[in-house]
């Protein structure tokens, strides 16, 4: 696929060496479920904002030992681990003489696997660089189709800011990417409550099929998503805080339903995920607007606007804040 893709770019030189970065992503409306597991199509579009200067940047060279070597912040990471094997069956997309070793540096300023994206910033930085690498001087849009295929979150990673991933309709993929959304909203402010910076115990991948396959609630998720998506964008055009949080947080809930009803259940609250999300609820009932979202992990992303952050703040002191229009 990748070689029809990239046509007579496929066999291009390689520089010496090239770096990118990504920024990590959360979504705010859920990527839950995938049509086809190879290509990484989802059933739904989905929606993200990218969290700034949180992410990771990626260096490419040649490896001179006979093996690919891979790196992550600082340390050689063991060719027995998933993190190694799926970066290499990635890089394998893109080899194209099979003695070819790979030298990748890269740089995480996230906890890895705990459900905070860093799979999506990590792979996104990953085709950023092969592109500067293979001077393929592919767009954006043809760089999340690309980042996809490593991890379909990966896709939003792309841009800052506010990104709509287009499930598309089309076999191969060519119409499944993400798209820019011009709307900023500066006082936007993410606050990241981990719980657990830990490798979590299901992948997302497992989660999202042994939902889609058994899950009773899974019929109604792609109406939920298309409902949501609607009011995100309405909620947007107004600046409606309320309205856009509410979605997110409920757009979460909805999706850990359809998890929480799947066989077996999937659940990736613990105790903390769930006191976290009653302090919340409690401030929301004095009259403090914050709300949540969670993703495949059990940490809580707290969403709010700047004229709060000094009252959550205090409520959540570990919180680590994130000003996603900075950048
Ligand atoms: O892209 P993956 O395979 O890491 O799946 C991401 C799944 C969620 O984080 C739960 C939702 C999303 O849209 O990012």
């Amino acid at each position: 696929m990748v070689k029809q893709y990239l046509k007579n770019k496929y066999n291009q030189p390689a520089v010496p060496t090239a770096s990118a970065f990504a920024p990590a992503n959360i979504a705010l409306i859920k990527y839950w479920g995938k049509r086809n597991q190879t290509l990484n199509l989802p059933v739904t579009d989905s929606f993200s904002i990218s969290l700034a200067d949180h992410g990771t940047k990626t260096t490419i060279s040649e490896s001179h030992s006979n093996d690919d070597v891979i790196l992550l912040n600082g340390e050689q990471v063991d060719k027995h681990t998933a993190f190694y094997e799926r970066l290499i069956d990635f890089l394998n997309l893109f080899r194209h003489d099979p003695n070819y070793h790979f030298y990748i540096d890269t740089e995480s300023n996230i906890p890895i696997a705990a459900g905070l994206a860093s799979s999506a910033s990590g792979f996104a930085a990953c085709v950023k660089a092969l592109n500067h690498y293979y001077q393929w001087e592919l767009n954006k849009t043809e760089l999340s189709i690309l980042a996809r295929l490593g991890s379909g979150s990966a896709c939003r990673s792309l841009w800052h800011g506010f990104v709509h991933w287009h499930a598309g309709i089309k076999p191969d993929g060519s119409d499944s990417h993400g798209e820019y959304i011009h709307d900023s909203w500066p006082e936007l402010r993410i606050g990241l409550l981990i719980i657990d910076g830990q490798q979590k115990a299901l992948s997302s991948r497992q989660a999202m099929l042994q939902t889609t396959l058994t899950s009773p609630f899974y019929k109604i998720w792609p109406n939920i998503v298309a409902d949501d998506i609607n009011h995100l964008y309405d909620a947007l055009k107004n600046k409606n805080f309320q309205k856009f949080a509410q979605t997110i947080e409920q757009n979460a809930l909805a999706m850990h339903a359809t998890m929480l009803t799947a066989q077996a259940p999937i659940m990736y609250y613990q105790a903390e995920t769930i006191a976290l999300i009653h302090d919340i609820w409690r401030l929301r009932r004095d009259n403090v607007p914050v709300y949540f979202t969670q993703d495949a992990g059990p940490n809580i992303k707290a969403l709010f606007l700047a004229q709060h952050l000094d009252t959550i703040q205090t409520q959540f002191p570990t919180m680590k804040i994130v000003s996603p229009f900075a950048h």
